[in-house]
């Protein structure tokens, strides 16, 4: 993997992206990193109204998702469990140049997230407290173990599968919907036609809904047992 320097981008919504070096993505939509992971990743997945959610997320890269769902979670004044799965960690430099426009609490929470980030990659990162708990482990998906039954919604965030394939992979989207509890949703920002197909053979239910402009997103669910 190429090292960093990684170009930033200010995105639509006046929010700051990277470009990562090697895939030759953004980390977020160049439509809007914040407003991306606050409408579509949180709300298609309903999180932003469980009393208790479980969030798993392929791709932590930038803690864009997470920060959303901190929010929105301190706001609410519900306890997070955010679970999220990194195989190319940023450096804590890098992760503590995006900056979010979090409120004073969140801020704070970040603050802590960001002194514990290892200097190293490998192993992971657990950081708890009133606000709830993330562990972020440093593993690729395709090797990884997941929880079963545990999610309540489900992040699928890495880059495209044009250039990041992996994570995309029938074997990744089966432990998915089995790390998934009844009635959890996945969002994610492809709609390709495979990879749906993929999904509904996983046992997902899966539906095109409207995303970024004219660009529409997939949300999958586990249907009740
Ligand atoms: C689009 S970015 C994620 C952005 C992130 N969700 C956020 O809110 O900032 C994709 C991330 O997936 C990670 N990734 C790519 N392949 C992976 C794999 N096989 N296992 C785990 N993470 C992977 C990349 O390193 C990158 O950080």
């Amino acid at each position: 993997m190429k090292a960093e320097p990684f170009e930033p981008l200010r995105t639509e919504d006046g929010s700051l992206t990277l470009v990562h070096p090697a895939f030759g993505e953004s980390y977020s939509s160049r439509y809007g990193a914040w407003m991306q992971a606050n409408e579509l990743y949180l709300k298609l997945t309903q999180t932003h109204q469980h009393p208790s959610p479980r969030v798993l997320e392929v791709g932590f890269g930038l803690g864009v998702n997470f920060r959303a769902t901190l929010e929105n979670c301190l706001q609410r004044g519900v306890c997070l469990e955010y679970l999220s799965y990194e195989a190319f960690p940023v450096s804590r430099e890098v992760l503590a140049s995006v900056e979010m426009p979090l409120s004073v609490a969140a801020r704070k929470v970040w603050a802590r997230i960001l002194e514990g980030w290892p200097a190293a990659p490998g192993g992971s990162l657990c950081q708890e407290g009133a606000w709830g708990r993330l562990e972020v482990r440093f593993e690729d998906v395709t090797q990884a173990l997941f929880p079963n039954g545990w999610a309540t919604a489900v992040y699928l965030d890495p880059f495209s599968p044009k250039v990041n394939p992996e994570p995309w992979q029938p074997g990744v989207l089966s432990k998915l919907f089995a790390a998934a509890r009844g009635g959890a949703r996945l969002a994610t920002y492809s709609v390709a036609g495979g990879f749906r197909r993929t999904l509904a053979a996983a046992g997902f239910t899966v539906r095109k809904v409207p995303g970024i402009g004219k660009k529409a997103w997939t949300v999958a669910e586990r249907p009740e047992a």
